[in-house]
């Protein structure tokens, strides 16, 4: 494995001296996985409008590219794409290495690409809850242990983890992922605490219902979770997600309903937490209309 010493250091700064200036964040490169659509697509446009040096990670080369050359027209001064499929346990050493050979230094790690099936569990085959696990799971920790010891080494770094509010309460119907979700919320809660007097800080962004491609890939467009309650749009959710990255918070609920909702289950027992969440996963009963995209765009005057 190639050394992380041997990467290029920006300016020393720590985390706090970086938050105070605006331009000192244009020295910060920043690693999106998942950066194609969604949340991951509009946290990639906020990192450009701030100045940052990026390098987005999904699946298709050609989507990447296209979205390069929106990122340096919107303020990224150097893009770099690298398209590799996170469920293959080689793919994080691959983009480590790649970026090693060419002095490219990650301030800043956003473990975003995420995954789910809705259904239940004896329904879902085992392939594809493995492969949520792959996605959710495996290539945030794998991602995390090769660029976290260079930035502990810098005494400078961030990580965002994007967990969700299906973290905090076991998820009926989509049980597999709402257990992925929790294990990225616990585990980025713990990696903060380790990280205090570092200089490095570890965020978990925790979104509620957000309106993206992840909906129909999910299976969950249809549900009363989508149909029947607040959506939020994802350039709001990366706004805020940014903001909690930048301001080193360790969780991050944007949108004032998902706050309340990821406050009160802390409270909860988790039996009650099962069964109200079991009722957001159903097909809403009102089959007469159904919100696509569209309407909820309109709804947030997009
Ligand atoms: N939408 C919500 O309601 C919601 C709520 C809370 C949390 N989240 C979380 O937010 C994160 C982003 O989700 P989203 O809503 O923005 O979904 P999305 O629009 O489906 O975006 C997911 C991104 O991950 C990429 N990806 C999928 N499989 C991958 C793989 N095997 N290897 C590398 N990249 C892969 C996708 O690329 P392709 O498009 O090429 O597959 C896409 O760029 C996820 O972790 C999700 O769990 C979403």
């Amino acid at each position: 494995m190639t050394s992380p010493n041997i990467l290029v250091k920006g300016p020393t700064q720590s985390p706090s001296r970086v938050m105070k200036s605006e331009t000192a964040a244009i020295t910060e490169t920043a690693l999106i996985t998942g950066a194609s659509s969604g949340i991951g697509l509009h946290l990639s446009k906020e990192f450009a409008r701030h100045g940052h040096p990026l390098v987005l990670v999904a699946p298709v080369a050609t989507e990447l590219q296209e979205i390069a050359s929106e990122l340096k027209t919107a303020g990224a001064p150097l893009v770099r794409t690298i398209a590799k499929d996170l469920e293959k346990p080689h793919s994080p050493q691959e983009i480590f290495d790649e970026l090693a050979r060419d002095l490219i230094y990650i301030d800043i790690l956003v473990n975003n690409a995420g995954s789910a099936h809705r259904g239940k569990f004896w329904e879902i085959d085992i392939d594809d809850d493995v492969s949520v696990l792959r996605l959710n799971i495996e290539a945030v920790l794998r991602l995390t242990k090769l660029f976290l010891p260079a930035m502990i080494e810098n005494r400078r770094g961030r990580i965002l983890n994007v967990a969700s509010v299906a973290g905090f309460e076991p998820g009926p119907q989509m049980a597999v992922y709402h257990a992925s979700k929790a294990f990225v919320l616990s585990f980025s809660e713990a990696l903060a605490t380790e990280l205090a007097d570092t200089g490095v800080t570890a965020t978990a962004l925790c979104p509620g219902p957000t309106d993206t491609d992840f909906l129909e890939k999910s299976g969950t467009l249809g549900t009363r979770l989508f149909q029947k309650t607040n959506v939020m749009a994802p350039q709001h959710v990366a706004k805020a997600g940014y903001q909690a990255l930048m301001a080193g918070e360790r969780v991050a609920v944007p949108g004032v309903a998902n706050k309340i909702i990821a406050f009160s289950r802390r409270l909860l027992p988790e039996a009650t937490l099962a069964k109200m969440t079991e009722r957001i996963y159903v097909d809403t009963t009102d089959r007469t209309h159904e919100r696509g995209h569209e309407e909820l765009k309109a709804a947030h005057g997009r």
